[in-house]
């Protein structure tokens, strides 16, 4: 057996139902690699649980932060906001040998491989907006006039950065030089919560909620960067599509009030 490269996201552990998924998991052979695209929870203790569980199984878990991972609850244990609490978060991966977006890419060599992992970290720019709205104060003006607005706003904080767009933006600079750095022989698997291209999120039931779900500067990372696979989550709505041949997968659980009536919480998706 050579092990297969695995990917979940969306695991939301704070739900007692998620954390039994999470106590559920298991690798179908001891070369197994578990991707973890962002949204395990909110309170960092449960963040650490879970990525311990899952680290203590797989042989390797590599994790892209979620937007609920960078929320500064209230009465958390750890104050810290935003690039503060994203490297205490590092910090704590690097003590559960979890890969994050900071270590170097691993690269895959098993089923499908060989193949550069790449965890990345990239958060949102306001930018999927809907048809027809010019200006991101447009765009937020519409969703509050909706009720449609994702608690970012008020948990997420972009410290220091002035705005979590330009905290994207920076987040984009960064990682677009470390991709071109890449094995250019192989092909990548490109992890990100949010999706790199715009039309996954067409589908969103509330089409202003897009505005917090990627940015227009990743839509042809895809290509540029050779992904075999892009993996993300937050959308929860998981499905396979595919945009200019390349294969997206959304792998997310999601709440139980979301899976339950699928008859259960997504299994981990074989990605390659
Ligand atoms: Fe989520
Ligand atoms: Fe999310």
């Amino acid at each position: 057996m050579s092990g297969s490269l695995l990917a979940i996201s969306d695991l939301h552990v704070a739900y007692a139902e998620n954390r039994q998924v999470v106590q559920n998991l298991r690798p179908r052979s001891d070369r197994d690699w578990l991707i973890v695209a962002g949204d395990v929870g909110e309170r960092f203790a449960d963040i650490a649980w879970a990525l311990r569980v899952l680290s203590e199984r797989f042989q390797r878990v590599i994790w892209s932060p979620g937007n609920h991972e960078l929320w500064t609850p209230r009465d958390d244990d750890v104050s810290l906001r935003g690039e503060a609490r994203y490297r205490r978060l590092v910090e704590l991966c690097r003590e559960l040998g979890v890969d994050t977006p900071e270590d170097e890419y691993p690269v895959w060599t098993g089923t499908g491989g060989p193949a550069t992992v790449a965890p990345l970290f990239l958060l949102y720019d306001y930018s999927f907006r809907v048809d027809g709205v010019a200006t991101k104060e447009e765009s937020l003006a519409r969703a509050y006039a909706t009720g449609v607005v994702c608690t970012d706003e008020m948990l997420l904080h972009p410290d220091p950065y002035p705005s979590r767009e330009e905290w994207c933006w920076s987040r984009v600079e960064q990682t677009e030089r470390r991709l071109a750095e890449c094995d250019p022989t192989i092909p990548t698997v490109l992890v990100n919560h949010f999706p790199l291209v715009r039309e996954p999120t067409r589908v969103l039931r509330y089409p202003d909620f897009a505005q917090w779900c990627g940015t227009e500067r990743t839509a042809d990372w895809h290509l540029r960067f050779r992904a075999a696979v892009a993996v993300y989550g937050h959308l929860h709505i998981p499905r396979t599509t595919w945009h200019d041949g390349v294969r997206f997968e959304e792998v997310s659980v999601g709440y139980p009030r979301e899976w339950r009536p699928r008859g259960g919480p997504t299994q981990p998706k074989v990605v390659l």
